[in-house]
């Protein structure tokens, strides 16, 4: 059986002899490129019509990846039908494909993170960096976890996570230890990037911290030191967190996390995307889409699964063959938004102070 692979090679990214022709086009179309084998390839076009292609050595075939059809090309031969099932286990679970809505956070770390990572020197040559940091802030469930998780599905190796009970050690310094011995290893294999999630963990505000605190106090310093130089050794600092109050607002001075992105809850679009995704795998019938979206303003993509999950609950508890509307709309009236208006209020209040 073959394996399908991440996409190992990106926009042309370290293309090999004898696919020329892909090579050209890889630079002007978005594809992912899929290593079967040694010396097989699978270019997966993304965002363009069959009709649009034009190219002469190569056979384009069809590939279904959800309700979507896109066209392919292959470097051998493989039946159609065993590379439909091939792509559509590989691309369901990995990457951003699999990130519904978030269209301007995609392109975001597409173009500051995916793409200097990739083809550094490029960059380099043009004096483009990656930034130093990125945090990103707002209400829980909107998926800011999940989009890191799916980012590092995309970059691989160079990913590492330093999670706060992890070094939170019950020997005094052990902590600040290490956070040096995870950015040594982030510096050893750059470029890459170090994940901190609920980043107000690690560094929260020093102000608040009591006068036993002191090793905690060691470790903001710490931690501030490593991310003052990460984005010079190509390492980049990300931190997520869903209430950026408490952070530490020196970690947000220019230079340190140099980009702050607010991930919102979920736009009608994207709402209307997460039920069909969570509902794709469940028998269903009939069901209006745009209308549960409508039905679900301001509820988290969380909030969605949830709903998704308890309908189909409720539809095997009541013997029915399938979920249906009248079900959906029934688990989502008596299902309020975990958002609370305070959590709310407060991401949109750091949002504003960020503009001053
Ligand atoms: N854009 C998205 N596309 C698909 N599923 C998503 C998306 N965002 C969030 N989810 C789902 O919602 C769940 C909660 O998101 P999570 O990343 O944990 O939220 P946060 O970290 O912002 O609190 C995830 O486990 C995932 O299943
Ligand atoms: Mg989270």
């Amino acid at each position: 059986m073959i394996q399908l692979r991440k996409p190992v090679l990106y926009n042309g990214f370290e293309i090999k002899d004898g696919v020329k022709t892909i090579n050209r086009l890889v630079h002007e179309l978005s594809v992912d490129v899929y290593r079967l084998t040694n010396n097989n390839y699978l270019v997966l076009f993304i965002g363009i019509e069959i009709k649009d292609l034009r190219i002469a050595n190569y056979d384009i075939i069809e590939v279904n990846v959800g309700d979507m059809t896109y066209p392919a090309t292959i470097l051998s031969k493989f039946s159609k039908s065993s590379l439909n099932k091939l792509v559509a286990t590989a691309t369901k679970k990995y990457g951003f494909s699999s990130v519904e809505g978030m269209h301007d956070l995609k392109e975001i770390l597409i173009n500051d993170v995916i793409n200097p990572l990739r083809d550094s020197k490029k960059y380099a040559k043009f004096k483009v960096s990656i930034p130093n940091g990125i945090l990103l802030f707002g209400p829980p469930g909107c998926g800011k976890t999940f989009i890191i998780r799916k980012l590092a599905e995309e970059l691989g190796y160079n990913f590492m996570e330093l999670k706060h009970s992890d070094v939170g050690s019950p020997y005094i310094h052990g902590t600040t230890i290490s956070i040096g011995e995870t950015f040594k290893e982030a510096r050893a294999n750059a470029p890459s990037i170090v994940f901190i999630d609920e980043i107000e963990g690690m560094v929260p505000k020093r102000d608040r911290l009591t006068s036993n605190s002191e090793y905690k106090r060691e470790e903001i310093n710490e931690f501030l030191m490593q991310l003052n130089d990460a984005g010079k050794q190509s390492v980049l600092v990300v931190g997520a967190t869903n209430r950026p109050n408490l952070i530490d607002e020196a970690i947000i001075r220019t230079g340190r996390m140099d980009r702050l992105i607010y991930v919102s809850p979920p736009d009608l679009k994207a709402r209307e995307e997460l039920f069909k995704k969570f509902l794709s795998d469940r028998p269903i019938h009939n069901l209006d889409y745009h209308k549960l979206a409508w039905f679900s303003s301001n509820y988290s993509c969380a909030d969605i699964e949830y709903i998704s999950t308890e309908a189909a609950r409720e539809a095997v508890k009541s013997d029915l063959d399938f979920i249906s509307q009248e079900v959906l709309e029934k688990v989502i009236f008596k299902t309020p938004s975990s958002i609370s208006k305070e959590e709310l209020e407060q991401n949109e209040h750091f949002i504003g102070k960020q503009r001053r």
